[in-house]
């Protein structure tokens, strides 16, 4: 707990991550996988010298560099500062592991950006044998990024059997990497079919449209292929509370029924394309076929998020962002002596000694119902928002004192979402007494 708590009413701070990460996902995933259908558009062009395609492949790859390079760097570069902001503890561990993988990756980014310029912005230029291969460079280095921020999200789900002593190679094959590295690039090639899709129903004649949707169609359905096997092993290789967590969770429930709605959807959808032509694809239904599969993507994502409380990071690090390991040590000194900020808070905003933070439950009541606010913050809110979402009021409305006493004595077999209490036995007493104020209505 080195770091103060950013306190996100209704929402909870890291639920704000995903409204930053979705977007960026689903960009970033038509980066990928875009890349591979340009490529394969443009031989297929040359080998037929078909100048009316390679002229809508031009058409299409200024659309597509134009998102993707934009919309990529804007949310992608957000969602480096809504991680530092809401989870600082986290976001630090992931930089000191996988130091070694963000170079990398940055060296892969450029990469990627130079060739999808010289491959679009050079496209005259270049002889075809040159402008195929950079399609093929550029499709390549945004397929390696692809695989090297898979292993670092896939580490905080999965962290194997990696320890803090072990080296970057530990956490980053991680028993969910191949798994998700498979889901995810089918998933590319799969929306970014979508996409296309969009973009041809508007600007491709009726014949380029019969000869291009088979083409990206078959794309898709080996991309479909891809996330059914990578979606069979990342069952297999989830731990146990992260599997419970998917059928225990309502939300998670919902998220997995409409992550399997809307993939079927999509393959039937790639199926018929591939069978009858594109013809029959027009903008509505081009644009509501990219909506499924963008529900696809949103709801995947909720899963894979959803599923590692009460880690952020697996045995590694808690939610609250507070070290497995540190854990003993807190609950026999307390959360208060470990925490500066949460110490400066209190000395600050309540004039409270040490000896008084020490033992917070022989404060007298108003004051101690503050202490025990504070706790809150710092040990529950980053899952339970006050009203809203997780809301602790509605949550705890039904329950008398002793409940509440015992749910928070026994916090991860109240429900094995959630940590162990993670202070002393003072610190919880104060908890307590601020839970048992907000039940009654009151503000401390
Ligand atoms: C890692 C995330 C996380 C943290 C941290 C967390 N909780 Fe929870 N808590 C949950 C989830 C998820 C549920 C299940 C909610 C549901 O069933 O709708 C839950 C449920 C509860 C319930 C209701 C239990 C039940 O079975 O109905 C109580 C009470 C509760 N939490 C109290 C707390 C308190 C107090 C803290 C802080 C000391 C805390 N939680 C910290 C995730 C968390």
């Amino acid at each position: 707990m080195e770091y103060p708590v950013w306190v996100v009413p209704f929402l909870t701070a890291p639920m704000l991550i995903p409204l930053v990460a979705i977007p960026h996902v689903i960009v970033a995933q038509f980066a990928v996988g875009g890349g591979f259908l340009l490529a394969d558009g443009v031989a297929w062009a040359y080998r037929h010298n078909r100048r009316d395609a390679l002229d809508y492949l031009r058409d299409l790859a200024r659309f597509f560099v134009l998102l993707t390079i934009v919309f990529g760097a804007i949310t992608g570069v957000g969602i480096w500062w809504t991680i530092g902001l809401t989870s600082p503890e986290s976001t630090s561990a992931l930089i000191h592991v996988f130091v070694f993988g963000w170079a990398t990756e940055w060296v892969v980014f450029v990469l990627e950006i130079v060739s999808a310029f010289a491959f679009y912005y050079l496209w005259d230029r270049l002889r075809p044998r040159e402008h195929m291969a950079m399609g093929w460079i550029y499709a390549a280095s945004a397929w390696l990024s692809l695989a090297l921020i898979t292993g670092i999200t896939a580490f905080m789900l999965t962290t194997g059997r990696w320890t803090p002593e072990s080296n970057f190679f530990a956490a980053f094959f991680n028993p969910s990497f191949l798994p998700q590295v498979l889901i995810r690039t089918g998933g590319s090639l799969a929306i970014a079919a979508l996409w296309i899709g969009v973009h041809l129903s508007f600007r491709a004649s009726e014949g380029l449209r019969d000869e291009l949707v088979p083409r990206i169609s078959r794309w898709a359905i080996a991309g479909m292929f891809l996330i059914l096997i990578g979606g069979i092993g990342y069952f297999a290789v989830l731990p146990d509370h992260a599997r419970l967590n998917v059928i225990r969770a309502p939300l998670l429930l919902i998220m997995t029924a409409l992550n399997f709605g809307a993939t079927l959807t999509a393959l039937a959808a790639f199926g018929l394309g591939y069978l009858r032509g594109g013809r029959w694809i027009n903008p509505p239904e081009a644009i509501l076929m990219l909506l499924i599969g963008i529900v696809a993507i949103t709801s995947g994502e909720f899963l894979r998020e959803g599923a590692r409380k009460p880690y952020r990071i697996e045995r590694y690090i808690f939610s609250p962002g507070i070290r497995v390991a540190e854990a003993p040590r807190l609950q026999q000194d307390g959360l208060i002596a470990h925490s500066p900020w949460l110490q400066l808070y209190l000395r600050e905003t309540m004039g409270l000694s040490e000896e008084e933070l020490r033992d917070p439950a022989r404060l007298p009541e108003p004051q101690k119902v503050r202490v025990g606010e504070a706790l809150y913050v710092y040990h529950c809110s980053a899952c339970h928002a006050l009203d809203g979402y997780n809301g602790m009021r509605p949550l705890i409305q039904p329950w008398t004192p002793e409940m509440l006493a015992d749910a928070v004595r026994h916090l991860h077999r109240t429900n094995p979402a959630m940590p162990p209490w993670l202070g002393n036995e003072a610190e919880r007493e104060a908890l307590i007494a601020y839970l048992i104020r907000l039940q009654q209505g009151g503000e401390p």
